[in-house]
């Protein structure tokens, strides 16, 4: 079996970790600006410089037959402030992106929201905040307003989990919080509220298209088949993927859920009471979206762990620095005979096959999956324009070889993009991790192919992996 005639093939990007130019051109800031700068770390400035050089992305997507992209849109290039008044500026900017899009045969797939809320609102307590919520919804209504003949394939949000557990669990992300798990919950309803008045505000409105939402869900396994790690595992998934699930697919939390889910607020000294009226909204969201999008990079396996809450981000590529454990959860373990990135990201390509069959039998009412992103963290190195990344092509290789047979045992999965399409700036790692199929040189902004380049031409050409 191939892969279906019209399977979409495409490469993934983010505003913040492409486009450069992010104090000019009337953007707003976002909390990443002063974020970064304080801790004296490089910032998304230029990273890519996609802003200027997007017809150099688009030509090379069409050459290498990359029929569609994701690309992001910046909040706060429209909004600076995040609401009130418009950058007619940043408005004007992604047209031209979009029309480049058309011109070289690139379908957009747009995220509204990609980890970058603008700088007033996230100071004003971000997703903590409904009044965020809000200004999102109107945000998101003026995007399907402005660009509704351009773009046909829109997300809401960017991985609800990660944002969340990134600001306030691990302190990767801005205001840089750790082990605030209720902090964390709430930001996660209130991401899924701001994505169901999205969903309303595009399906009311009548505008042509479709719509969904991408989660970041990898699959979690008891490190051991014993109770305990049994239960662990459990826990994990219900705080990570069972409850942003439950609010794509029911508009509302089951009880397993919910027990868990208090649990865990009560053992942080919080509690988790959603509003029966907000959940109305997302009850009626979830009948309508048309996908969903499921980023996919790592599985983990679970011990069962009760002491002190002690995570440590591996963000320099240095091997076996790792370290997640949360009191009354569990423990990420290695494990022998499962690879890892030099970032400690487990390869585990069954767990993107199970997790698609899980939302299959858990989720009946799915109607279809894309998988918006998947790729390898790599330390390229660039030898006379060449750049050899054969663990990359073999990484995506066996992704794709996995999704095939998910295809194949009756899932409906619509396309697949590659993270990352050009490299680009990692939010916690910098430049040194890489992911692109064309690798970016920062200082001169020039575009090479890699190996994964013409890999991926390959498999989109014969529609198929190598087995
Ligand atoms: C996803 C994000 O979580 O993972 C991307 O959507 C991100 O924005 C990608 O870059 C890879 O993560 P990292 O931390 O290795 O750059």
């Amino acid at each position: 079996m191939k892969f279906p005639n019209d399977f979409v093939f495409g490469g993934a990007t983010a505003a913040y970790q492409c486009e450069g130019e992010t104090r000019t051109h009337g953007k707003g800031k976002v909390a990443w600006d002063d974020f970064l700068a304080a801790q004296g770390r490089l910032s998304g400035d230029p990273a890519s410089d996609f802003y200027h050089q997007y017809p150099v992305d688009l030509d090379l997507c069409r050459k290498f037959h990359i029929k569609a992209i994701r690309i992001s849109i910046a909040w706060s290039r429209i909004f600076p402030e995040g609401t009130g008044s418009i950058n007619q500026e940043g408005v004007d900017f992604y047209h031209r992106v979009f029309q480049e899009c058309h011109k070289n045969g690139v379908e957009p797939y747009v995220t509204l929201h990609h980890f970058d809320t603008p700088d007033t609102l996230h100071k004003a307590g971000d997703f903590l905040n409904k009044d965020t919520v809000e200004a999102y919804a109107a945000y998101a209504k003026f995007c399907f307003e402005e660009y509704h003949q351009e773009v046909k394939y829109w997300f809401t949000f960017n991985e609800v989990w990660p944002v969340a557990t990134n600001q306030y669990i691990e302190g990767t992300f801005p205001p840089g919080i750790k082990y605030d798990i209720p902090k964390a919950i709430l930001s996660m309803h209130y991401m899924m509220l701001a994505h169901a008045k999205a969903v309303l505000a595009f399906k009311e409105g009548g505008y042509p298209g479709q719509i969904g939402v991408i989660h970041s869900l990898e699959t979690k396994y008891p490190y051991e088949d014993n109770e305990e790690d049994r239960l662990a595992a459990k826990k994990e998934d219900i705080l990570a993927n069972q409850f942003v699930l439950d609010a794509t697919f029911l508009g509302t939390y089951t009880d397993e859920t919910l027990a868990v889910i208090r649990d865990l607020a009560a053992l942080n000294g919080g509690d988790f009471n959603p509003d029966p009226a907000d959940l109305a909204i997302m009850k009626k969201a979830a009948s309508m979206i048309d996908y969903l999008g499921m980023n996919h990079y790592q599985s983990h396996f679970i011990k069962s762990y009760d002491g002190e809450n002690d995570i440590f981000h591996n963000g320099t590529g240095e091997k076996g620095t790792n370290r997640f454990r949360l009191k009354g959860i569990g423990e990420r373990m290695f494990k022998e005979g499962i690879e890892t990135t030099d970032w400690d990201w487990l390869i585990y390509p069954q767990g993107m096959y199970d997790m698609i069959m899980r939302i299959k039998k858990q989720y009946p009412m799915y109607k279809a999956i894309y998988i918006t992103e998947n790729g390898m963290g790599y330390k390229d190195t660039f030898e006379d324009g060449f750049i050899d990344d054969t663990p990359r092509c073999d990484y995506i290789n066996k992704h794709l070889k996995v999704l095939k047979q998910a295809i194949a045992d009756g899932a409906h999965v619509k396309g697949y993009f590659v993270w990352s399409l050009m490299d680009v700036f990692s939010w916690s790692n910098g430049y040194n991790k890489r992911y692109g199929l064309f690798y970016v040189d920062f200082e001169t902004q020039k575009r090479y192919p890699k190996c994964s380049a013409y890999y991926y031409k390959m498999v989109i050409d014969r529609k198929d992996v190598i087995e």
